[in-house]
């Protein structure tokens, strides 16, 4: 029986007498010892030059499929009309109904989509929006960019959602919105977020930026708040190389945000004195033709992976959290579905000798696992003190609301903190469209890394 085998077969062992739970083996203190015979005593760590477990490589994202994809992309190409025309309409209508929004507006890109969200909802100057802290820089910026100042309600380090029990702390009486990202396309508590929204009488703009189809009680999130904001950037589970969309049901908005995205030219109910021009202050984020044309291809097979996604990462949960120090990220109970951006995890040092995050993520590429040490602490990053100590912030603020150590203590999130620094891991989407047999070689990388943690930490330290 070479160590493979006895990988498999002791994995089978444990699942199959799993229907106690693994918290069985755990409370009796045996999951450690089982797991740690794993990966085979022999089994050397490519980081300290024994061979990786996985030399195959990953899924390629993302996929273009000729006889799938080619046929409408390349008509628009032809057709010369590449600009915002009866496709982008197209794809809108389409993307509505997939989410099931009254009306869908395109954007340049998902960054565009919440700035366009908020300043359709008026919110500027003045205003305070309430936003996660482990998340994408384009969440802040897209407050900042509205003149309006972030503030950060810490993480609950279980689910990586904005902590629901800590927003109304934060809010005051410049407090405008909430805007929640359901990060790694977990969704976020919407249901206790809109309660909260309710009582203080605050917008939500949910950042479903990652979330494409993550769904709560069968509702799909981006469906719950004033305005819901997608990307179809390139490493997203809907590419599109770049883009983005606004959904919502309230026509006023929507119509709004349609003249904001085209100069504030009249749109709908957004209409002037007949030859009086341009009536709104607005820009440019029309997406064009070609960009459309991609995103109805990728359209088609999305359910099906989508689906797929979901059916990994539950079997990879079912894995990995028989390793000791390896935490799964957990779904609040009305989730009904995620969107699988991200698979995020926790690693704790303890169960491994003391191996740090990086160390342990070194150990882990080196197996052939790509894996990533996740976000940076977004509310504590100098562009926070740049906006602050701009001409325009210095207009619309008094003086100590941009002092950087008042808005830091405020601003304090010390279970984020700890995520960033020493817990916080994720894969990428294009891992969960593999096979169960690839999603192994991740649980045999980690139990074998486990193993050897005391040899890697020295050897990296040395
Ligand atoms: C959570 C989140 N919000 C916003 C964005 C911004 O989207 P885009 O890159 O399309 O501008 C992203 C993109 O990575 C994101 O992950």
């Amino acid at each position: 029986m070479d160590d493979k085998t006895t990988y498999y077969s002791r994995r089978q062992f444990l699942k199959k007498n799993s229907i106690l739970g693994a918290g069985a083996f755990m409370s009796a203190g045996l999951a450690p010892t089982l797991l740690k015979g794993f990966a085979g005593s022999s089994d050397t760590p490519a980081i300290l030059n024994g061979s990786a477990v996985r030399t195959a490589g990953w899924p390629e994202w993302p996929q273009w499929r000729p006889e799938h994809d080619e046929e409408r992309f390349l008509d628009v190409v032809r057709s010369g009309v590449w600009s915002r025309a009866g496709t982008v309409t197209e794809f809108e209508e389409t993307w509505a109904e997939t989410v099931g929004a009254k009306r869908c507006l395109t954007t340049v890109n998902g960054t565009n989509a919440l700035i366009c969200s908020l300043a359709n909802l008026d919110i500027g100057g003045g205003d305070e929006v309430i936003i996660p802290p482990y998340t994408f820089i384009a969440c802040p910026q897209a407050v900042l960019m509205n003149g309006a100042i972030p503030i950060f309600v810490d993480t609950d380090p279980e689910t990586f959602q904005i902590d629901v029990n800590k927003i109304e702390d934060q809010i005051t009486e410049r407090t405008k919105a909430i805007m929640p990202v359901h990060i790694g396309g977990n969704p976020a508590d919407m249901i206790r977020i809109m309660e909260i929204a309710e009582k203080h009488d605050l917008y939500v703009v949910e950042d479903a930026c990652q979330a494409w189809l993550g769904e709560i009680n069968n509702k799909q999130v981006g469906t719950f708040g004033d305005a819901g904001c997608y990307s179809f950037q390139n490493s997203k589970n809907l590419p599109i190389g770049e883009g983005g969309a606004i959904v919502s049901d309230n026509d006023e908005f929507m119509d709004k945000c349609y003249s904001y995205h085209n100069f504030g030219n009249p749109y709908g109910s957004v209409t002037g004195e007949p030859g009086s021009g341009t009536l709104r202050l607005g820009t440019k984020l029309r997406l064009t033709e070609y960009q459309a044309a991609i995103g109805l291809a990728m359209l088609k097979r999305f359910e099906e992976e989508t689906q797929l996604r979901n059916e990994n990462a539950q079997y990879l949960t079912e894995q990995l959290e028989q390793i000791p120090g390896i935490i799964p990220h957990k779904l609040y109970d009305h989730v009904t579905r995620s969107a699988y951006h991200l698979y995020l995890f926790r690693f704790k040092k303890e169960e491994f000798e003391g191996l740090n995050k990086h160390q342990f993520r070194q150990a882990l590429v080196a197996e052939g696992i790509p894996v990533s040490p996740g976000y940076g602490k977004l509310n504590k990053m100098p562009y926070l003190n740049d906006a602050f100590h701009s001409k325009n912030f210095k207009q619309m603020y008094p003086e100590e609301m941009l002092d950087i150590d008042l808005y830091n203590e405020r601003n304090h999130c010390p279970e984020n903190d700890r995520l960033c620094d020493e817990e916080a891991m994720w894969f990428t989407q294009n891992i969960l469209i593999s096979k169960r047999s690839d999603l192994d070689e991740i649980v045999e990388s980690i139990s074998k890394i486990q193993k050897h943690a005391g040899e890697i930490k020295k050897h990296l330290e040395a």
